[in-house]
């Protein structure tokens, strides 16, 4: 399969994503020429992951700066529409913002704003992963460590490298892992269909796990430590993540496993003072009553479907960014 770089690009006018739809049966890429088709990839989930989302913002914001040229009104409409495509990652308003305030400068300020958040990502995320892979070495006792991760934090979730399946990375590559344990991630199986075949891909020792399984492992002291990414860290540390993360904390708490949030400091919304004013995302009912198309519920079955759930900052060991430990419990 070998290694396909960047998640997301810009190249000859559009924007280029792996299709994350797609996965694992085929590796393949998607070129999306307007604001539109972008909007629709990110609500389907073709490109996914907080900082993935960032990129995907600022490019947006390119696209539409390109196509719009001096109608200036068009191209903030625009903005405002891919800054709201979904709302629980804060970075997705980050990186629309962050382009959109070189507009002044002409198209090509905005695409050179957009190229070098693109570099920036993978830095950052190299940086917030070896002060957690530190982190998680200094704080247990056992070598090489077994982690447990959920939802998919890898390259795919990023531009390049990822937050906390970075971690596991650093740590394969530096000899210190023995394997990672991956939950599947229900109901959109982020796990199962894409941190597995980025773990696959590497060749780094993993199993994947039923969500439902990850207290149970705990339980029987095959976990080390759990790390997990962001979609929106309040001020005070408080945690928006994949549905299930605040479960995994609660059982971490209980085995008194660290519990580490690896994300880049764009995922910090330091205007909330704690979780409760996150907007956490609905999805649609079919996600949880068909899988792979086919219904396993009754028709019309009545369905509570969060994307995300928000994890107590006393729960969390340590959020950890590019900056180093910045909230939790071991600060
Ligand atoms: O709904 P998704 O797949 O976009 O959710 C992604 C997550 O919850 C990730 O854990 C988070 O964005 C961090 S990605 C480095």
């Amino acid at each position: 399969m070998g290694h396909v770089g960047r998640t997301i690009d810009w190249a000859d006018g559009t924007v280029v994503i792996v299709d994350q739809c797609a996965l694992p049966a085929e590796h393949r890429l998607l070129r999306l020429a307007t604001v539109d088709e972008l909007i629709g990839a990110i609500q389907r989930l073709a490109v996914r992951g907080a900082p993935a989302l960032g990129a995907a913002g600022a490019l947006g914001v390119a696209l539409a700066a390109h196509r719009h040229g001096t109608d200036t009104a068009a191209v903030h409409a625009d903005a405002e529409r891919l800054a709201t495509a979904r709302p629980t990652a804060v970075n997705l308003r980050w990186g629309v913002e962050r382009a959109l305030a070189k507009l002044s400068g002409g198209t090509d300020a905005v695409l050179a704003e957009a190229l070098a958040m693109l570099d920036e990502d993978e830095r950052v995320n190299r940086e917030a992963s070896a002060h957690a892979a530190r982190l998680l070495l200094d704080t247990c006792a056992r070598r090489p460590l077994r982690l447990l991760t959920h939802c998919n934090t890898g390259r795919l979730a990023t531009v390049d490298w990822g937050t906390a399946l970075g971690v596991v990375r650093q740590l394969h590559a530096d000899g210190q892992l023995e394997y990672v344990l991956a939950d599947e991630t229900r109901p959109l199986l982020q796990g199962a269909r894409l941190t597995a075949w980025e773990l696959a891909e590497e060749a780094i020792p993993y199993r994947l796990l039923p969500d439902s399984a990850a207290a149970a492992a705990m339980a029987r002291g095959l976990v080390d430590g759990v790390v997990v990414g962001a979609d929106r860290i309040a001020a005070n540390g408080d945690t928006a993540n994949k549905i299930g993360t605040y479960g995994l904390a609660l059982a971490a708490a209980r085995h008194g496993l660290p519990f580490v949030v690896v994300a880049p400091s764009s995922t910090v919304d330091a205007s909330l003072p704690d979780g409760g004013a996150i907007v956490i995302e609905e999805r649609a009912p079919e996600e949880v009553t068909h899988v792979a198309g086919s219904p396993v519920a009754p028709k019309d079955a009545p369905v509570f479907n969060p994307a995300f759930d928000v994890t107590p900052v006393d729960l969390i060991t340590a959020v950890v960014t590019e900056h180093g430990v910045v909230a939790g419990t071991a600060r």
